[in-house]
């Protein structure tokens, strides 16, 4: 069933079901990994809050969860190469295994950024766990980009987290831009 919000026209692309099961997966996958340590999960708000939620109750290890916050498309369809970084991030990771969650790899920008970011306070090791990624859109290589949930096309999408000019976020599936 096709969706309007504000002036764009979006139709079904991932169900909520078949999200459901990919995060089974990569629980399953991260307990594995990070069995022999308690890893540091730095969700990466807004748009990665419930994927954020959801892959935490998967986890079954020892392990600390944090936040920080980022955006760069402020409100339309095209992300912007200028970051805008809300909230300090005081969690000592020094010497941890930390995996960052985030909802979108588009273009990587907003993910180097904060990666580098996060290498300056010398982690054990870092991952990046993206819900989605948009490998044509991608414009260099993420080598700590180890969970990737779907890999989509080039297109703008809202739903599970993910805005469109801030609404959408609510929406249990993930919808693809027709209009
Ligand atoms: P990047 O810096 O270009 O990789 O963009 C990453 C950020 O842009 C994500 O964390 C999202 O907040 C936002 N973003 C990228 N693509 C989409 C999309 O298709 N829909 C909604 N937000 C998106």
């Amino acid at each position: 069933m096709k969706k309007q919000i504000a002036d764009l026209e979006f139709e079904p692309l991932i169900e909520s079901a078949a999200i459901d099961n990919r995060i089974q997966a990569i629980g399953k996958q991260l307990n594995t990994d990070y069995q022999h340590t308690i890893p540091v999960f730095v969700g990466v708000l807004n748009g990665s809050f419930l994927f954020i939620a959801d892959i935490i109750k998967q986890i079954d290890i020892p392990c600390e969860i944090t936040f920080t916050k980022l955006a760069s498309y402020y409100g339309g369809t095209k992300s912007s190469l200028k970051i805008r970084d809300d909230i300090d991030f005081s969690v000592d990771i020094k010497g941890r295994d930390v995996v960052v969650i985030e909802d979108i790899v588009d273009t990587g920008n907003t993910a180097h950024y904060l990666l580098e970011k996060l290498k300056l306070k010398q982690p054990a090791t870092i991952a990046l766990c993206s819900l989605l990624l948009k490998p044509a859109a991608l414009l260099k290589p993420i080598e700590e980009l180890k969970y990737i949930g779907f890999e989509i096309e080039n297109e703008f999408v809202v739903g599970y987290g993910l805005d469109y000019k801030e609404m959408g976020r609510n929406l249990k599936d993930i919808y693809k831009r027709v209009k």
